[in-house]
This record gives C-alpha cells, sequence and structure tokens, in this order.
C-alpha cells in the first residue's frame, strides 16, 4: 500500500503522497502543497529537497556507499577505463565491446579543436585562473556549435557529447602551457584518453615523452572518482541552466564555475595550499586543527566534511590508498602525505570532528595525487572538472529526456511591505 503523508496547518489535515526509490529513500512529494494550503516549503541550502528523480547514482552518506547505475565505486575505480564510466553513466549501461570500441573511437576523432578557439585563448592573461579559462571557453564553444541552440534531434545531441568529451582535455592543457611560456601541444589520436591529455600537458616539442603508465592509471582512477556525484552544487546548476532548455556547452559552462569555488571543487586547491602553510609553520597540526574549531578565525579545514557523508566518504578511502601506492611506485617522497595523515588522525580523534560528523572528502588526499603526477596546484580543480564532465552530461541528458520544467525556487519575501515613492529631490 503506497504511503501518505499528513500535515495538519491551521487545525486542517492535508495529505501528500509518500515517492519511494529503489533503494528505500523516501520523499513527501509537496508538489501541490502551494496550491491546496497557500504554504510553500522553505530549505535554505537545499538540505531537505529532493530536486528530481534521478536513475544516475546513488548515494548513502550515512553507510558510505557510493554507485553509478548500480556499480559500486570501489569496483569501477579498480577495474574500469574512464570511458566506460563516462558511457555507462551517459547512456545507463556498461558498454559491450562493440559499443566501447565505438564511443572510444569517435572521443579519439574529435579531440581537435577549432582553431579560431585559440584566438579567444590568446586574449587571456597569462596568470588568468585556468578554471576561468575553462569555463568561457566551453560557453564560447557553443558560438562553434550553433546547431545546439533548437535541435534535440538525439543524434545531434550525442555528437555533441562526443565533442565535450573529446576537447574538453585538450582545452584544459592550454592554460598550463602559457603559464609555463610552452607552445600548446595538438592531441595524439594515438594515444588513449589519459595518455593523450598528460601528453597535451607534458609532451615538449624539443624531447621525447613518453606516458608512465602508472601516472596514466593513477589518473583513470581519479577521473572515475570524480565522474558523478547526483545533485551537488556544480550538477544541480548544470540541471537549473538545461531546465531552461539552454545548450549543453552553456549548461557546462556554468558547472564548471559552480565547481571552482572553495566550498565546492576548489577545495582540492585549498586543501594543498593549507597542507603547504602548515608545513612551512612547522608542521604544527594541532594548532590549525584547534583554529579550524575556533569560529572567529574564519578558517575551516578544507577536505574536512561533506553535505551528505555522515561517516566516511566511500572516494576519500580509495583516494588515501591509492596516493600511498602511487606516490611508493613513483619514488615521490612528498612530506605534505605525513602532514595530511596527522591531521587526519588528529581530527578522527577530536570532539569537535567526531561530534559533527567530519571525515577527509574526497579533496583530501587527491592533491597529493595530482602533485606526485606533476599537475600544479592551480589545475587541481581543472582536473575535478574532466572527471565530473559525464556526470554533468548525463544529469543534463536525463533531465531533458524526462522533460523535467524549468527549475524556479520560491522564496520567503522578507523586504520591507509596500510604501509610498518619494520623489529625488524630496530625499
Ligand atoms: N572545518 C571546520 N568546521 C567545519 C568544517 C570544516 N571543514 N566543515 C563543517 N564544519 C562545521 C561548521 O562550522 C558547522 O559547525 P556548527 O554546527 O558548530 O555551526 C558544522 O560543522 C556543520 O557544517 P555546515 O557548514 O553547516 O555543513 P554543510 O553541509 O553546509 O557544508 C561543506 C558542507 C561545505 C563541505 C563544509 O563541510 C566545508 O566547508 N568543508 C570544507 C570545504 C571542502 O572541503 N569542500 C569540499 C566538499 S566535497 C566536494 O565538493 C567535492
Amino acid at each position: 500500500m503506497s504511503q501518505i503523508a499528513e500535515v495538519t496547518i491551521d487545525g486542517q489535515n492535508y495529505q501528500f503522497p509518500v515517492i519511494e526509490g529503489s533503494e528505500r529513500e523516501k520523499a513527501i512529494d509537496i508538489a501541490k502543497l502551494r496550491d491546496q494550503t497557500g504554504y510553500i516549503t522553505l530549505d535554505s541550502g537545499f538540505k531537505n529537497t529532493g530536486a528530481t528523480k534521478s536513475a544516475i547514482t546513488f548515494l548513502d552518506g550515512e553507510e558510505g556507499i557510493l554507485r553509478y547505475r548500480g556499480y559500486s565505486i570501489e569496483d569501477l575505480a579498480e577495474k574500469a577505463s574512464f570511458l566506460e564510466v563516462a558511457y555507462l553513466l551517459i547512456y545507463g549501461e556498461l558498454p559491450t565491446q562493440e559499443q566501447y570500441q565505438q564511443f572510444e573511437h569517435e572521443v579519439r576523432t574529435h579531440t581537435l579543436v577549432n582553431e579560431d578557439m585559440r584566438k579567444i585563448f590568446e586574449g587571456f592573461p597569462v596568470n588568468a585562473h585556468p578554471m576561468g579559462v575553462l569555463s568561457s571557453l566551453v560557453s564560447a564553444m557553443s558560438a562553434f556549435y550553433p546547431d545546439t541552440y533548437d535541435s534535440t534531434a538525439e543524434d545531434v545531441t550525442d555528437l555533441h557529447i562526443i565533442r565535450l568529451m573529446a576537447k574538453l582535455p585538450t582545452i584544459a592543457t592550454w592554460s598550463y602551457k602559457k603559464s609555463k611560456g610552452h607552445p600548446v601541444n595538438y592531441p595524439n589520436n594515438n594515444l588513449d584518453y589519459c595518455s593523450n591529455f598528460l601528453s597535451m600537458m607534458f609532451a615538449l616539442p624539443v624531447e621525447k615523452y613518453e606516458v608512465d603508465p602508472v601516472v596514466s592509471a593513477a589518473l583513470n582512477k581519479l577521473l572515475i572518482l570524480h565522474a558523478d556525484h547526483e545533485q551537488n552544487c556544480s550538477t544541480s546548476t548544470v540541471r537549473l541552466v538545461g531546465s531552461s532548455q539552454a545548450n549543453i556547452y552553456s549548461s557546462i559552462s556554468a558547472g564548471i564555475s559552480a565547481l571552482w569555488g572553495p566550498l565546492h571543487g576548489g577545495a582540492n586547491q585549498e586543501v594543498i595550499e593549507m597542507l603547504e602553510a602548515i608545513k612551512a609553520d612547522g608542521g604544527d597540526t594541532q594548532k590549525y586543527i584547534n583554529m579550524a574549531k575556533d569560529k572567529s578565525s574564519g578558517f575551516r579545514l578544507f577536505g574536512f566534511g561533506h553535505r551528505v557523508y555522515k561517516n566516511f566518504d566511500p572516494r576519500a578511502r580509495i583516494i588515501k590508498k591509492a596516493a600511498n601506492e602511487v606516490l611508493t611506485k613513483l619514488g615521490v617522497n612528498d612530506p605534505v602525505l605525513e602532514i595530511a595523515k596527522q591531521l587526519e588522525a588528529a581530527a578522527l580523534e577530536d570532539e569537535y570532528f567526531v561530534s559533527r560528523k567530519l571525515y577527509p572528502n574526497v579533496d583530501f588526499y587527491s592533491g597529493i595525487i595530482y602533485r606526485a603526477l606533476g599537475i600544479p596546484t592551480n589545475m587541481f580543480t581543472v582536473m575535478f572538472a574532466i572527471g565530473r564532465l559525464p556526470g554533468w552530461i548525463a544529469q543534463w541528458k536525463e533531465m531533458r529526456t524526462n522533460k523535467e520544467p524549468i527549475g524556479r525556487p520560491r522564496q520567503v519575501y522578507v523586504g520591507p511591505a509596500q510604501r509610498d515613492f518619494v520623489a529625488l529631490e524630496s530625499r
């Protein structure tokens, strides 16, 4: 029997349907609340608001579970390639060998970016943050593919999906090359997705560059771990922008901007900067724990805490193990890894963090691996964006396929009541 939720307002009873998800999550469907009662719900930060029904990613913050289309993150990170996971997220099923070959081939053969995009890029200052550049250039892509503006045909959308997947890594490497004063590299379609990205980042015209398979495998894992995370800030942004039927490039560009913030994807850059500062300050982790606990300091322990995970973030667990492995394999001895471990151990025993259920999140250890791979700090959030792209695409596509209505929250107005206009000369 389907459940009903009863609400009593001003002595009157109202009934609302209860929706149950495939993992027994329950929600009260309040779509008719205002019509029936005149009331709306108020939920700042959407802590309790389900914005959609989605079949893409399941996460259980209490149990520390994360699954893409039903497959555990642990299995996917261990056994799959990033493009396989991208296909799974976007199209709903793991690809057959034939589907995978086709998808991989198409992504490989669309990596080249229109030369006129380079002219736009050249106009950015040399020290521009790569996230600002990435978001602008993805938005600019819509100008190069105007057929996205009104087409809803599946094959047209599929082509734009391939273009985004193929070209984002190419564009992402440009900022880094410019910051170094090096020429940008063209993609090499003989290479797989991760190796091609690494080669565009690190190859120089004057010497031979061989992709280290340890580095490529580590990158593959990191991208998978970041590939989707249901209705987080950037994904909700992509869906909200897309709900106005804005084209896919503009929607993804908005998601990149949302990801940039230090409370979201930008935290991975903040974590390394914080660990570096602790190191430079003599390595006293307790001092920083105390600062994080002191609200008047304005300091937060970056890489700690999560809106949904209140036990542990399964991605952080995988990344911590991977950080140990990758650094050992590459023979890198990074003192900030030790500082990160000390900080984690101290926080996990501290009543402040325990009582608020604050645990390391995905960003706490990811920067340490990126550094070991040679990726500079200001590119960390760009790496996150490359990983999150298939998730954003899948969520955008689901929202459009399900013909979801335009997103438009309401508010409780708390400004002045009606008053008479006073002419300027009388003020
Ligand atoms: N350091 C110190 N205190 C913290 C931290 C932290 N990192 N995170 C939360 N708290 C405290 C808050 O001050 C608050 O304390 P109070 O109850 O005494 O007021 C309590 O814990 C709850 O925190 P909220 O900010 O209300 O939790 P919310 O769910 O809104 O925020 C967030 C989650 C933004 C991730 C937060 O934990 C944070 O700022 N963390 C640091 C930034 C970070 O690592 N972001 C990456 C998140 S993962 C991702 O986006 C990929």
